[in-house]
């Protein structure tokens, strides 16, 4: 199975033995604002703060051959050219290893006695990727090597970089100094950053210049210069500017050479840019470059930054039988989460990082992944994501994270979005008890001047879905709900149009049973809030969920199962009565998650249906049977070939509101088998056959109906990585976060039922001994108190 790499989970990383993965598998770098993208054979690119408009790197999407553009070392022994990484040249190698860390990737190389170890990451002080290679002749003989640095600059827009040619071949500007190449394009304007690629001693030879590097007709993996152990030292002007630094090396028997290489990121005060007349003023960069300048000083940066993940991932972890679940609970999953968290959607090896911004839906459900690790960005991105909302309620889909400004570039007027906000506002508060937030002043589309309290926007964005409601008393779906591709008021037949973006046909009165459920779930949450505040309004919230329970009851049940939706015209749709798409996932997990109709057996139901309609091999698959002809009455969901994405794909993401509703409803093995079949660590799925990273949740795993069941697509960047941490540590280990404290109710199967917990909970430590047992208490509540507790708890 495990042909291409394993877990060592001592040291937190995934070390893969093969470079030739059958999808590039990458990392990623980065804790504040500067990112990196790394694959295994350290392609991938960085920008600081913003994918698209501060990139710093090229990169080429979907290219041929596979993942083209990184940061390269090339390494000329006599006639040999070669990768550590392997990519570009492919030289086979006679050993290689990649180690994916916890934002820091190690790349080893070793052909013909010469090992080359390099260790990639962003530190935490400074806005740069610290590239340290070593160099060791293992040999008998000595040797005569040169080392090539590569790198090719984007011209910062990352979407003109790709487009813009007439402009952008003219633009490239550098300088050059001894030890450092400068990316300068555009500085002399409106733009006040710039970026270096230096080394830690002056470099014998030096190209800027693509083609005099690499030759016109050449690939990477074929630079003119480096097969004939030379340098252009050319300076770029316009077309495409690079930086390629070469060190000509004399090794002998035994000995190492170490080299340190800062890619880093500058803005200038505007007063201070030029050191002389069209010269950069590069004392930020000297700082940098100096800040690493010996492998003392790269070793304490790199230990900083272990430490940095070790205080993060140290705050919740679980020592069990299963080896699967805790490396999956200690390490990626919670890193997963960090990831998804700083990314949102924007930058991964399936988005483009020019497309999408920060999601108001997405960026809310994020934050369960990661309030427990890093509270205080919590609250800033919940401000942030507020500010964005519109005095009616309702909200832009999206905004940019360099602006902070909202955009209906992927759409608006979806009818789910105000109620996460009112998700990710409950998940902090249980976490962190900071009642202050709901007081900050928050206002409506960034204008200055409009504040309302954030317990304001909660209301507003309640009262907007509570009377936002169809001919059944459910909630409209506007654009979609959470299944952005259910277009059930958009009819298009132009396939120039987005379904996203396209103007819906007016009146729409289509309504969504998902929004009901995840109406039911937040506003019983929200009414518990409002009673804690002493709130008036706490009733009238109350009422309204009392309606919509009512109102699913009545017109949202079919039966066996939850209806998905009544269309534009009221016909249902997810109803036993339909040809295809009979039942569908996302109104069983949330009605259920609600337990709208517990008490009449409703949720049991809806649970028994899923798995008998929805489960296959790898997952619960959205809907089936899968729709198999585009009809226009319900959108992008059918333009999906069967099986794949929101049509009959195993949307990762909604996996985890089944298994949520499972173990509420008490259904332990159904939950445990739901959960193992989705979670990588599990290996369900043979390498070649997902495919993508097996240490990562995917958005979507390819379903039953499809033409590969099993394969992973659009790993990483998915919320899909916040669910199943909720799902895994308040619902299959059982420990919930509440106002007051602690809530153990665990719901594993009792061979797994005893595992130690260590959790920190805002500023106390609680040691954990949890032992499950048949007829037990079911679940104990621990009240929060400072300090450190050690507790055994049977249930
Ligand atoms: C994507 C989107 C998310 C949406 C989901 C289902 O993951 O980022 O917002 O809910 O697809 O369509
Ligand atoms: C497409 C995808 C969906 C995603 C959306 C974002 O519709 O199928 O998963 O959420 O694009 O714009």
């Amino acid at each position: 199975m495990n042909s291409y790499g394993h877990f060592d989970d001592a040291s937190r990383e995934y070390v893969i033995t093969r470079p030739d993965t059958p999808w590039p598998w990458i990392n990623y770098m980065g804790t504040g604002d500067f990112f990196s993208l790394i694959s295994n054979t350290a392609g991938g690119y960085c920008f600081c703060r913003d994918a698209k408009f501060r990139r710093i790197l090229r990169y080429r999407y979907n290219g041929v051959p596979m993942d083209a553009g990184g940061r390269y070392f090339y390494i000329k022994d006599g006639d040999t050219l070669w990768n550590p990484g392997w990519k570009p040249c492919r030289t086979p190698l006679d050993f290689y290893e990649c180690r994916h860390g916890m934002g820091y990737t190690r790349i080893c190389g070793e052909k013909d006695g010469l090992r080359a170890e390099s260790l990639f990451f962003v530190p935490l002080e400074h806005r740069c990727e610290v590239h340290r290679v070593k160099l060791s002749n293992r040999s008998d003989r000595p040797k005569t090597v040169r080392l090539y640095a590569f790198i090719e600059w984007c011209l910062w827009n990352a979407s003109t970089d790709m487009e813009n040619f007439q402009r952008n071949l003219s633009t490239g500007e550098v300088e050059v100094q001894p030890d450092a190449i400068y990316h300068k394009t555009e500085y002399r304007e409106r733009r006040n950053h710039y970026a270096f690629y230096g080394a830690n001693r002056p470099f014998d030879g030096f190209d800027t210049d693509r083609e005099t590097f690499l030759g016109m007709y050449n690939g990477f993996d074929a630079p003119v210069q480096a097969l004939a152990g030379t340098s252009g030292n050319s300076v770029a002007h316009g077309w495409s500017p690079v930086a390629a630094e070469r060190f000509d090396l004399e090794l002998a028997p035994g000995a190492t050479e170490e080299l340190i290489f800062v890619l880093g990121y500058v803005e200038n005060p505007a007063d201070a840019k030029f050191s002389a007349p069209g010269v950069i003023n590069k004392t930020a960069a000297r700082e940098m470059l100096e800040a690493y300048s010996t492998g003392v000083r790269v070793d304490a940066a790199f230990a900083a930054l272990r430490a940095y993940w070790d205080d993060l991932l140290g705050r919740f972890t679980v020592a069990s039988d299963v080896p699967e679940l805790d490396r999956t609970v200690n390490v990626w999953n919670q890193y997963q989460c960090m990831i998804t968290f700083f990314m949102s959607r924007s930058a991964s090896y399936f988005e483009s990082g020019i497309g999408r911004g920060m999601g108001f839906r997405d960026s809310n459900q994020d934050l369960a992944g990661i309030v427990h690790m890093i509270p205080d960005r919590a609250r800033q991105r919940i401000l942030d994501i507020a500010a964005t909302q519109f005095p009616d309620g309702g909200c832009y889909h999206q905004y940019q994270p360099l602006t902070k400004r909202g955009n209906n570039d992927i759409g608006g007027g979806f009818g789910d979005d105000p109620l996460w906000l009112i998700f990710g506002t409950v998940a902090y508060l249980k976490e962190t008890g900071d009642f202050s937030i709901l007081d900050e002043p928050v206002p409506f589309d960034n204008v200055p001047g409009s504040e309302v309290s954030l317990l304001e926007h909660l209301k507003i964005s309640f009262r907007r879905v509570a009377t936002g409601l169809g001919p059944h008393g459910l909630p409209l779906i506007g654009r979609a709900d959470w299944n952005d591709c259910l277009n059930l008021n958009c009819f298009s037949l132009d396939p120039d149009e987005s379904f996203q973006t396209t103007e819906n046909v007016a009146g729409g009165q289509a309504e969504s049973l998902m929004i009901a459920g995840l109406f039911v779930a937040e506003g019983k949450d929200f009414a518990e809030l409002l009673e804690r505040l002493g709130d008036a309004d706490a009733s009238s919230v109350r009422s309204a969920v009392c309606a919509m329970e009512d109102s699913v009851k009545k017109h949202g049940w079919d039966g066996e199962w939850f209806l998905r939706a009544y269309d534009f015209h009221g016909g249902k749709i997810g109803s036993r009565e339909c040809d295809e798409s009979k039942i569908f996932i996302e109104s069983q997990g949330w009605c259920a998650m609600a337990r709208i109709g517990a008490g009449e057996g409703l949720c049991d139901k809806a649970l028994d249906s899923a798995v008998k309609h929805l489960e296959c091999e790898h997952g619960l698959v959205l809907n089936a049977p899968a729709f198999s002809s585009y009809l226009y009455q319900y959108g992008e969901i059918s333009s999906y070939p069967q099986g794949y994405k929101e049509n009959g794909g195993i949307f990762c993401h909604n996996n985890p509101w089944v298994i949520i509703a499972e173990a509420m409803a008490g259904h332990v093995e159904d939950a445990w088998r739901h959960y193992t079949k989705i979670t990588p660590a599990f290996g369900r799925q043979s390498h070649d056959l997902r495919k993508v990273e097996p240490y990562v949740f995917c958005q979507m795993v390819a379903g039953a109906e499809a033409a590969r069941p099993g394969e992973g697509k659009n790993s990483w960047l998915t919320g899909t990585a916040a669910w199943t941490w909720k799902c895994v540590s308040e619902f299959i280990l059982g420990v919930k976060p509440q106002y007051d404290g602690l809530l153990i109710e665990p719901c594993i199967p009792l061979r797994y039922g005893t595992y130690r917990i260590h959790r920190r909970f805002r500023d106390a430590e609680y040691d954990i001994t949890i032992r499950c047992t048949d007829g037990g208490p079911g679940k104990v509540f621990i009240p929060y108190s400072p300090g450190g507790h050690v507790l055994e708890v049977t249930v």
